[in-house]
C-alpha cells in the first residue's frame, strides 16, 4: 500500500455528505426485502451491483427511491444506520453529520416516527460504544412541493431534540433553491443549521441563491460554482465548506475522469473543501475510498491529504473545542508520518 494510502487510513476524519439511505448495501436489500416479504426486481446481488450504472443523476435517483422501499420499520432503519457507521468507524471517521429523506418514507405510508427513531437509537449506540459524535440532517426532497416540505418541518417539530439542521436534495435541475426559500427560513427560525445541494448538475446561480436565499452554513457538492470567478471569491471569503463528492461525480456523470475532478482547483484557490462518499453503496466507495481515488488521480500531496481531513472538521457543525482537538491529533499523525528516508 503506498505511504499516503496508510495516511488516509490512519488520519481522523469527518463525514459531512453522507444519505444514510445511500448506504443501504445489496446484502442488506436482500435481507429487509426477505424480513418484508417484498418482491424485489432482481435475482442476486450481483444482479443489483450490475444495475448500477448512471447517466445522470435521476437515473441513480430512480433506483435510490427504489431500493429503500425495503425499509419498512424502525429496526430495518437501525440496522443500514448502524451498518453504515461500521464502515465509516473502519475508516477512521470520528464524526458523522449524515442526512436522512424523511418524505421519501412517510410518502411510501411510515409514519414519520419510524426512520428518525431507528436512526437515532443507532447513532447513539455508536456515540456510546465506539464514542463516535454525530450531528443529523432531515433533507427535504426539492422535486416535491415547498408545501410538503413544510408538512416534514411540521411532523418534524416532536423530534427538534434529535435534528441538528435541515438539508435540500433529490433531482436538481428544474427545482431552483428559491423554491424553498420560506421553509428554510422557518428551520432557521428554529435555530437548524441550513445546507442544500447545489451546483451538483444545477448552473451557478443555484449555488448563489442557496447562499443568499436559504442562507446555507455549508454547501453540498458545488462543483459548478468553479465556472463562476466571482462566486469562487465568495465561498472563499466567507469560508463555506463544500463537501464533494468524488466517486459520486464520477459515477453520476458530473466529470468524465476522475483527473478533472475541481477538488485540487479548489483547494488551491482557498475554498475549504471536504471529501465525503454521499451514497456509497451505489457509487462503488465509502469516505477514505473517495480520499484515495482522488490523490491517486490528482496526484495529491501529503499536505493537501492532511488538509483535506482538517477541513471535514473545519466544515462540521462541531463546537470550535473539538476541531481544535482534532486538527492537533491531525498534526501529531501527520508529523509522525515522515516519508522514507533514503539510505
Ligand atoms: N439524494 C441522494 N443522493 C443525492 C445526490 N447525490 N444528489 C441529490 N440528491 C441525492
Ligand atoms: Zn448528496
Amino acid at each position: 500500500m503506498s505511504d499516503l494510502h496508510k495516511l488516509i487510513d490512519q488520519l481522523p476524519k469527518a463525514e459531512l455528505h453522507l444519505h444514510l439511505e445511500g448506504s443501504l448495501e445489496p446484502e442488506l436489500m436482500f435481507t429487509l426485502a426477505e424480513r418484508n416479504q417484498i418482491t424485489l426486481p432482481y435475482s442476486s446481488v450481483d444482479e443489483i451491483r450490475k444495475a448500477y450504472s448512471f447517466n445522470n443523476l435521476q437515473e441513480f435517483l430512480d433506483l435510490y427511491y427504489a431500493g429503500m422501499s425495503v425499509l419498512q420499520t424502525e429496526q430495518d432503519f437501525f440496522a443500514l444506520t448502524q451498518a453504515y457507521l461500521e464502515k465509516a468507524r473502519g475508516d477512521n471517521v470520528k464524526h458523522v453529520e449524515v442526512f436522512f429523506d424523511p418524505q421519501a418514507h412517510t410518502e411510501r405510508g411510515l409514519p414519520f416516527s419510524v426512520a428518525i427513531t431507528g436512526i437515532k437509537k443507532a447513532l447513539l449506540a455508536a456515540q456510546s460504544e465506539h464514542g463516535m459524535s454525530y450531528r443529523l440532517i432531515m433533507c427535504f426532497l426539492r422535486h416535491l412541493s415547498e408545501e410538503h416540505a413544510f408538512i416534514a418541518l411540521e411532523q418534524a417539530k416532536d423530534y427538534l431534540p434529535w435534528i441538528d439542521g435541515v438539508g435540500l436534495d433529490s433531482s436538481e435541475l428544474g427545482h431552483p433553491p428559491e423554491k424553498f426559500k420560506a421553509v428554510f427560513t422557518a428551520a432557521k427560525k428554529m435555530k437548524l443549521k441550513c445546507v442544500a445541494h447545489a451546483g451538483e448538475e444545477g448552473p451557478p446561480h443555484y449555488v448563489e441563491q442557496a447562499l443568499n436565499l436559504l442562507k446555507i452554513n455549508r454547501l453540498d457538492h458545488g462543483n459548478r460554482a468553479m465556472e463562476d470567478p466571482g462566486l469562487i471569491e465568495r465561498l472563499k471569503k466567507e469560508q463555506i465548506a463544500l463537501t464533494v463528492c468524488p466517486l459520486s461525480n464520477l459515477k453520476l456523470a458530473v466529470i468524465e475522469d476522475m483527473a478533472q475532478h475541481p477538488a485540487l482547483d479548489m483547494l488551491n484557490q482557498g475554498l475549504l473543501v471536504t471529501i465525503n462518499s454521499d451514497d456509497p453503496s451505489y457509487f462503488g466507495g465509502y469516505v477514505n475510498d473517495n480520499y484515495k481515488a482522488l490523490t491517486e488521480a490528482l496526484d495529491l500531496e501529503k499536505h493537501q491529504v492532511v488538509q483535506l481531513a482538517k477541513n471535514s472538521f473545519i466544515g462540521s457543525f462541531l463546537d470550535n473545542e473539538d476541531i481544535t482537538a482534532y486538527l492537533k491529533e491531525i498534526d501529531r499523525l501527520a508529523q509522525l508520518h515522515l516519508p522514507p528516508t533514503e539510505s
